[in-house]
């Protein structure tokens, strides 16, 4: 499994989006909207006694991984702004932050055409709307958006100075880029420095690893069951490391602190 995922980080950007599309061709050949709209590892709070975020039902079978994109732009406003969303995968976050947090805006992009069909099909919400485009070259004019949200998507791109030179250039003055990803420490590191290098502050930088390795661990039955019921046996392997869950290497990773989850809000000098 560690070779395919140094295979997949270091692949040219066609491979990657092939990869991606013959991923998210067989997701939505097989599981429905209602079943699964996000992608990522989730994040629950470690003090007991946080209220947790209150969710409609129809919200409530994915909490762990909306709870991920509620952390993550938390500490910003984003009522009537205009925010693009980089990476939006299934949609689920888009949707979560157009329904409750009311942007005037928000536009989810993601390489993967297929995987923009479905979103502009199933999430049908007003103001929200998902287009084609790669991180690294966006496809809007400069200081557009007042906010720009990334998910889990950041850490294959060829090109990371490039997607966050783009960030700088779209976002309005002060906008900010609301950020998660998995990194390791040294990779960490280097991030920050080219974050700053590149005209984005850093206002709050969080490692939320203990937060993802609790939601998996609640969340990870539930993860088994959808492989189960879908996926040939074949490939259950490659789905269980794809979801992280217990037993998975990425989830001994970030079990052993050899990955960490990162957070951060970064605010346009
Ligand atoms: C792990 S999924 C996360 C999806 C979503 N953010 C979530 O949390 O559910 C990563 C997404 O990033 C997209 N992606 C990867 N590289 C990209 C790029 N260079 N430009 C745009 N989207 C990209 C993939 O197609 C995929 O949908």
């Amino acid at each position: 499994m560690r070779k395919i995922i140094t295979y997949y980080l270091s692949a040219s950007m066609r491979i990657k989006k092939t990869l991606w599309r013959m991923m998210h061709r067989f997701i939505i050949n097989k599981y429905e909207g209602s079943e699964l709209v996000f992608l990522n590892y989730g994040y629950d709070y470690l003090d007991s006694n946080n209220e947790s975020l209150k969710l409609k039902d129809i919200d409530e079978k994915e909490r762990f991984c909306l709870q991920l994109y509620h952390s993550t732009v938390a500490d910003i406003e984003l009522k009537n702004k205009d925010v693009l969303e980089v990476g939006c995968g299934r949609g689920g976050g888009a949707s979560y932050i157009t329904r409750y947090l009311k942007p005037k805006s928000y536009i989810g992009l993601d390489m993967s055409k297929e995987v923009v069909k479905f979103n502009n099909k199933y999430h049908k919400i007003p103001d929200l709307s998902f287009v084609v485009g790669n991180a690294q070259k966006l496809p809007y004019e400069d200081q557009s958006f007042d906010a720009i949200v990334n998910v889990e998507s950041s850490r294959s791109y060829n090109d990371m100075d490039a997607f966050i030179s783009e960030v700088h250039r779209v976002l309005r003055p002060k906008g900010h880029l609301l950020f998660a990803d998995i990194r390791t420490e040294e990779e960490n590191e280097l991030l920050r420095e080219r974050f700053k290098m590149a005209g984005l502050k850093v206002i709050k930088e969080v490692n939320i690893l203990q937060n993802v390795v609790k939601a998996l661990d609640l969340d990870s039955e539930r993860r088994c069951q959808l492989i189960k019921k879908k996926t040939p046996k074949m490939f259950h392997g490659l789905a269980e490391e794809f979801s992280s869950t217990k037993g998975s290497q990425r989830y001994e990773e970030f079990a052993d602190g050899s990955m960490i989850y990162m957070q951060y809000v970064l605010q346009k000098e």
